[in-house]
């Protein structure tokens, strides 16, 4: 193996240069030149790309967003998108890709790999979380940590105004970010698209709350759950209390990554590498059990990660 190529595709999330300078430098340790494909699987079509070297990853490890940019790609499904692809790789005498992102990049991936045959290793970088085969993804915790730094700020005025309010964080149609940001929120509710609410029962633990001598509750709401704004009118229509909604937003997405984002990085970058000039195959990294791991790219397509009911059972004792 002589040459690869790396790309970051579908929605950016913060730790994803980290991730880049992981395997720049790794590759050429291990004696490999890197080429970068610009805005993903699009650029990867377009054969928009550059060369990278050491340099081209200086003073990137802390910087969210991503220097090879991104954009979803809607080509990348269908069969001449493909075929492109495959032909740029050709062209280029690719003989590795490393494809940083979500479920999307991973899917493009699989398709890449089946009609290409050139190893490919899949990164799983994305706030939502919600890849299986890993614990954990690049930009997760730091998007955690970016909602919930809003939320301590809310809490403030909620308590002031003595108000409920509804904070709506991303994760797409799943849960990951809601359930990990409201328990470390210490939420009183937490709405997630996986698990059934009633409107009654959201009124009944709000007025449990209001009995017991609570202030102000906090409601952490995933976007795939609901709207957001009609919850709010409902439970101010049943229970008269005032309450708000905060869009926490792409906010989300940015900003400098965590210790912990910007480590699982490394490791994943390196992993990659190494796995790279090893197999015939589509891989992906992932995170267990406190350590990283190899696994067949295709689980990641094949199976649906689900929530740890057992953390939203704890968030719901913690907030009585
Ligand atoms: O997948 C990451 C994510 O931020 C989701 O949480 C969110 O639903 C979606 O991307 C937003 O998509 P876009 O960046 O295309 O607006």
């Amino acid at each position: 193996m002589r040459r690869i190529a790396v790309t970051t595709a579908g929605g950016d999330a913060p730790g994803m240069n980290a991730c880049l300078r992981a395997v720049v430098r790794s590759a050429i340790y291990y004696g490999l030149e890197v080429v970068g494909f610009e805005e993903g699987y699009w650029g990867l079509i377009k054969d928009k790309k550059r060369r990278m070297d050491l340099r081209s990853v200086s003073g990137i490890i802390s910087w969210g967003g991503t220097i090879l940019r991104t954009r979803r790609c809607e080509e990348i499904k269908t069969k001449k998108g493909i075929e492109q692809a495959v032909a740029v790789l050709k062209k280029n005498r690719i003989s590795g890709l490393i494809t940083i992102g979500g479920d999307g990049a991973f899917r493009g991936g699989i398709e890449l790999y089946q009609a290409s045959k050139i190893p490919l290793v899949g990164i799983p970088a994305s706030i939502d979380n919600d890849i299986y085969g890993t614990e954990d993804t690049v930009g997760f915790d730091t998007a955690v940590n970016t909602a919930l730094a809003s939320i301590q700020k809310i809490r403030d005025t909620a308590f002031s105004h003595e108000r409920i309010f509804i904070i709506e964080v991303m994760g797409r149609e799943r849960g990951f970010i809601a359930l990990a940001v409201g328990l470390a929120c210490g939420a009183e509710i937490i709405l997630l698209p996986e698990i059934k609410y009633s409107l009654t029962k959201i009124t009944q633990e709000l007025e449990k709350g209001k009995k017991s001598g609570k202030k102000s509750s906090i409601i952490v709401m995933a976007e795939g759950a609901g709207a957001s704004y009609a919850i709010a009118h409902q439970i101010k229509d049943v229970t008269g209390y005032e309450v708000r909604v905060s869009v926490i937003g792409y906010v989300q997405r940015g900003g400098s990554p965590t210790a912990r984002s910007v480590n699982l990085a490394n490791l994943f970058g390196h992993q990659a590498v190494k796995v790279l000039t090893r197999t015939k195959r589509a891989k992906m990294v992932g995170w267990q059990g406190g350590r990283v791991v190899v696994l067949p790219l295709e689980y990641s397509a094949r199976h649906r990660k689900e929530i740890d009911r057992n953390l939203y059972r704890l968030a719901q004792i913690l907030a009585i």
